[in-house]
């Protein structure tokens, strides 16, 4: 039975008609056509369908959309201003942080949210954090380079 829910997606109030067993991811792309946010496996694994909920990095794949009512939903259309990339995104562009870009959003997603708690991550941390998001392309040296360098522009 359809349901109706409403959330605030990137500043702006929506409400659409969802299924009880909607995942967020699904409601984000079908309903709300915001493709940025990827399936990459639809099992947990992947990272792809990153965005933040409450301002939290979260799978969207792993939450039902109708847990999401009332919530602040964030996806990668979200981070960047009309003209402006965000610090993160811009961080990949210059660090040749993505390559076919399919991991990249979820990615990106994830780089902000670890930046906002941890401004200045090792390595390490960085590699430890992107454990759940997975790049299918190449190695990860350019993606862990561009988090650092996205962390340090986001620090100002
Ligand atoms: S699609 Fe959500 S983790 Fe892969
Ligand atoms: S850039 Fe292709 S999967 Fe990561």
């Amino acid at each position: 039975m359809a349901s109706t829910v409403t959330m605030t997606v990137n500043g702006k109030s929506v409400t659409g008609a969802v299924e009880a067993r909607t995942l967020l991811v699904h409601f984000l792309r079908e309903t709300l056509g915001l493709t940025g946010t990827h399936v990459g496996c639809d099992t947990s694994q992947c990272g792809a369908c990153v965005v933040h909920v409450d301002g939290r990095s979260i799978k969207s794949c792993t939450i039902l959309a109708v847990q999401c009512a009332e919530t602040e939903v964030t996806t990668i259309e979200g981070l960047a201003t009309e003209d402006t990339l965000h610090p993160m995104q811009e961080a990949f562009r210059e660090n040749h942080g993505l390559q076919c870009g399919f991991c990249t959003p979820g990615m990106v997603m994830s780089a902000v949210d670890l930046a906002k708690n941890n401004p200045d991550p090792t390595e390490h941390e960085v590699r430890e954090w992107l454990e759940g998001n997975l790049c299918r392309c190449t190695g990860y040296h350019n993606i862990v380079k561009s988090v650092i360098a996205g962390a340090k522009s986001m620090r100002g």
